[in-house]
């Protein structure tokens, strides 16, 4: 049952984390499945809940960085300016654990991850509970996260002891993860915090990595993520080209699984007058149409200069295709600069690389 965000519903969920329980709470990026860090029990739980391999550790979630200074080793200038600057909001930084970090919430490794959300729920229910909050984003492990509560209580319900609504997600992507543990910061995982907005705090060169040789240095990029049902390609090239190839799939209509289309508006706006479609009930911006016994599904992901616009939009997408039973997906790619970077990882993590370049002979 999800629950309307009141003070007395904020009382509740914060009496449930510290006694152990589980709360999904809407944060600026997406749903959090939230439990007290330091309770290995309820910690445990949060594992079984999102069906999450053991080693992949969780994010802890503060309102303040004082909150983590205890459990991790002296802050560096550069994780000062970062949470000068970027703090409350979408970055999350890997540091070096203290020895006063308790040894059975340790996860297995010696550093943490720890971000304080921008989102008002989220940091009531932290300052409520008066815990450090460790929450992974509330889907079951390999499902897209939830940017809406309706989602995490698609995949948790029954496992959550409580799920908070509070609507959709403004960001919609999960935070930027950043390593601040080496002599250079390193992005571990893309996310609304650019590159670009970093280096310019910083005055460095930032790099991300894709996980590297050996171990990766952010455990959760080995894993498979955001998968839809469907095969997926992600598309990339000039408008006129990707018109020309998705136009080419709607007119070689073949009867099976349902065919989805992502694409920006202006793919979208001629797609669309391709062929005679109906809008799908109850989403914003998605038509179907049946062409020659096929079926076809076509989502817009927003103007073409805001990737902002797709982040938002993405997961809440890709969960529609499964529940329209799509056997394969195709998807416009968006250009890389600023936002558009994270766009595309998740895009392209969806598609498990699958990309198909217009653009070389
Ligand atoms: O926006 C977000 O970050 C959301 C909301 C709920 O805060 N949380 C989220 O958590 O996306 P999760 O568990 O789905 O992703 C956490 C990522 C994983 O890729 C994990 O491997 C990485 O952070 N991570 C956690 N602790 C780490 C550590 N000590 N070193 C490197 N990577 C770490
Ligand atoms: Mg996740």
């Amino acid at each position: 049952m999800l629950r309307e965000i009141t003070a007395s519903s904020l009382a509740e969920a914060a009496g449930i984390i510290k006694n152990g329980g589980l709360v999904v709470f809407p944060t600026e990026t997406v749903y959090g499945l939230g439990a007290d860090a330091f309770n290995a029990e309820a910690v445990k739980r949060v594992y079984a809940a999102k069906g999450r391999p053991p080693d992949n550790p969780l994010i802890l979630h503060v309102n303040f960085f004082c909150e983590i200074e205890p459990y991790v080793t002296a802050a560096s200038e550069t994780t000062k300016k970062l949470v000068g600057s970027f703090w409350p909001g979408p970055l999350t930084l890997v540091l070096n654990k203290s020895e006063a970090f308790p040894k059975d919430a340790c996860m297995g490794i010696d550093t943490v991850a720890v971000r304080s959300p921008s989102n008002e729920t989220a940091r009531k229910l932290i300052e409520l509970s008066g815990r450090i909050i460790a929450a992974p984003s509330a889907n079951k492990s390999g499902k897209p996260s939830p940017t809406c509560a309706a989602h995490a209580e698609a995949d948790l319900a029954g496992e959550a002891d409580m799920i908070l609504d509070g609507g959709e997600t403004a960001i919609g992507l999960e935070s930027t993860v950043l390593d601040c543990t080496g002599a250079k910061p390193l992005i571990l995982r893309l996310g609304a915090v650019t590159a670009e907005q970093i280096e310019s705090v910083l005055g460095v060169p930032v790099s991300a990595s894709g996980g590297g040789n050996g171990t990766p240095k952010s455990p959760g990029v080995k894993y498979k993520h955001y998968s839809p049902e469907a095969e997926m390609t992600v598309v990339k090239g000039a408008k006129t080209d990707v018109l020309k190839y998705f136009t080419g799939i709607l007119n070689g209509a073949v009867s099976g699984r349902p065919v989805g289309f992502m694409a920006a508006s202006t793919v979208s706006r001629r797609l669309l007058a391709e062929k005679k479609w109906e809008c799908l009930p109850g989403i914003a911006s998605a038509w179907k149409t049946v062409y020659s016994d096929a079926e076809f599904f076509l989502f817009d992901m927003g103007p073409e200069k805001s990737p902002e616009t797709a982040a938002k939009k993405i997961f809440s997408i890709l969960r529609h295709m499964d529940c329209c039973g799509a056997g394969k997906i195709f998807c416009e790619a968006f250009d890389e600069s600023g936002a558009g970077a994270a766009v595309m990882d998740r895009l392209l993590k969806a598609a498990g690389g699958n990309l198909t370049d217009l653009t070389r002979p």
